[in-house]
């Protein structure tokens, strides 16, 4: 009888793992890729709507669906959506809010090839990565023109101590640091320049000058520029949109020092389409998307190289030495400290 050749028993295991290893893989299906991506956008509606478009126009196959949501409103959302989060991707809004974000777990790191492009990645990335900077704008003051014309005593704010004059009493709006990014960002600044103590005392004297709060960052421009209130603090980028369209603003700056954002962008912890995200991360940090932002008028400062301002003068300013890390740790202590002790949130002009 002819004899076979014993094989170990290990030997015919593995060869019969590999076989049905090797089999499932060529059968798998492979993941499809996603058609949608929902978008949690901060900035003005107008470029949203834009970057939809331009997204769309060059991925077809995947629909953008987004809201428009201060940043204050964003993060708070997250928080709620924790278990089940119904976004994949944020856009915009200053950098704080990414990083009280990623300090709460709410975001996922994504390592960009295009984070490359960043013109200061020491500054304008997470060192986790957890998020990017997409634009950069300072802060500057609105005042109406023809409140000035006709109040001769009233000169448009060089100083952030000119707000506090009695000329501004109730003519002044900002939004409130809960709900807007603009608002923390403004609150922040204070803190910096003068210090803890004495900037909580400037900032419970400065919302004793507020007309009323607003909900986003950029509305007080559209209320002063319509004369319902006078004077404001504002992102820079919004005020000049809000001239281009015709508004009697003037736009000026505190020569002691402004505050700056760098606008942030990060995938949602959870996200249930992070291919269809991450194509957007990496599509938002090219140079041509950037360039996109004054045909929807949007004027912040790109961040990436090889991407040209729209209007540099507006970071040719005394800027403080913003500390981002800071106001992002603190932002929630800041803005409870803010809304409880100084003014409430209740009723927020939209
Ligand atoms: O309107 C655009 C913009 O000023 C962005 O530059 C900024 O990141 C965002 O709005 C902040 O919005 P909000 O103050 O409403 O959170």
């Amino acid at each position: 009888m002819k004899r076979y050749k014993r094989y170990p028993i290990w030997l015919v295991a593995l060869l019969i793992l590999s076989f049905i290893v090797s089999a499932c893989a060529r059968s798998a299906p492979k993941k499809a890729e996603s058609k949608e991506l929902n978008l949690l956008c901060t900035p003005q509606v107008e470029w949203c709507e834009g970057m939809k478009a331009e997204f769309e126009k060059k991925y077809p196959d995947i629909t953008v669906n987004f809201v428009r949501m201060s940043s204050g409103e964003s993060l708070t959302r997250l928080r709620n959506e924790r278990d089940n989060p119904q976004f994949d991707i944020w856009w915009g809004g200053p950098v704080d809010s990414f990083i009280a974000a990623k300090k709460e777990g709410l975001l996922e790191a994504y390592k960009s090839p295009n984070a490359k492009n960043l013109v200061d990645p020491k500054l304008m990335k997470d060192p986790d990565d957890y998020w990017v900077g997409v634009y950069v704008g300072s802060l500057g003051f609105a005042t109406n023109k023809n409140f000035l014309q006709d109040h001769p005593d009233a000169k448009a704010p060089e100083s952030w101590d000119d707000l506090l004059d009695p000329v501004w009493k109730g003519q002044f709006m900002m939004a409130h640091p809960s709900s807007s990014g603009t608002a923390y960002t403004t609150l922040c600044t204070i803190l910096q320049l003068k210090g803890e103590e004495e900037g909580w005392e400037y900032l419970r004297k400065l919302a004793g000058q507020v007309l009323q709060f607003t909900k986003s960052g950029s509305a007080p421009a559209r209320f002063i520029g319509q004369g319902e209130a006078a004077v404001g603090v504002v992102f820079s980028h919004d005020i000049v949109r809000e001239i281009e369209k015709g508004a009697p603003l003037v736009l000026s700056f505190p020569k002691e020092g402004t505050g700056y954002e760098i606008g942030g962008m990060g995938i949602i912890k959870g996200a249930k389409h992070p291919d269809a995200a991450k194509k957007w991360f990496d599509w938002a940090l090219l140079p041509e998307t950037q360039e996109l932002g004054p045909k929807y008028g949007a004027y912040q400062a790109p961040t990436v190289k090889g991407a040209k301002p729209a209007r540099p003068e507006l970071l040719q300013v005394n800027l403080i030495d913003y500390d981002f890390e800071w106001c992002g740790e603190h932002k929630k202590e800041f803005v409870d400290k803010f809304t409880n002790e100084i003014a409430g949130a209740e009723n927020l002009r939209k």
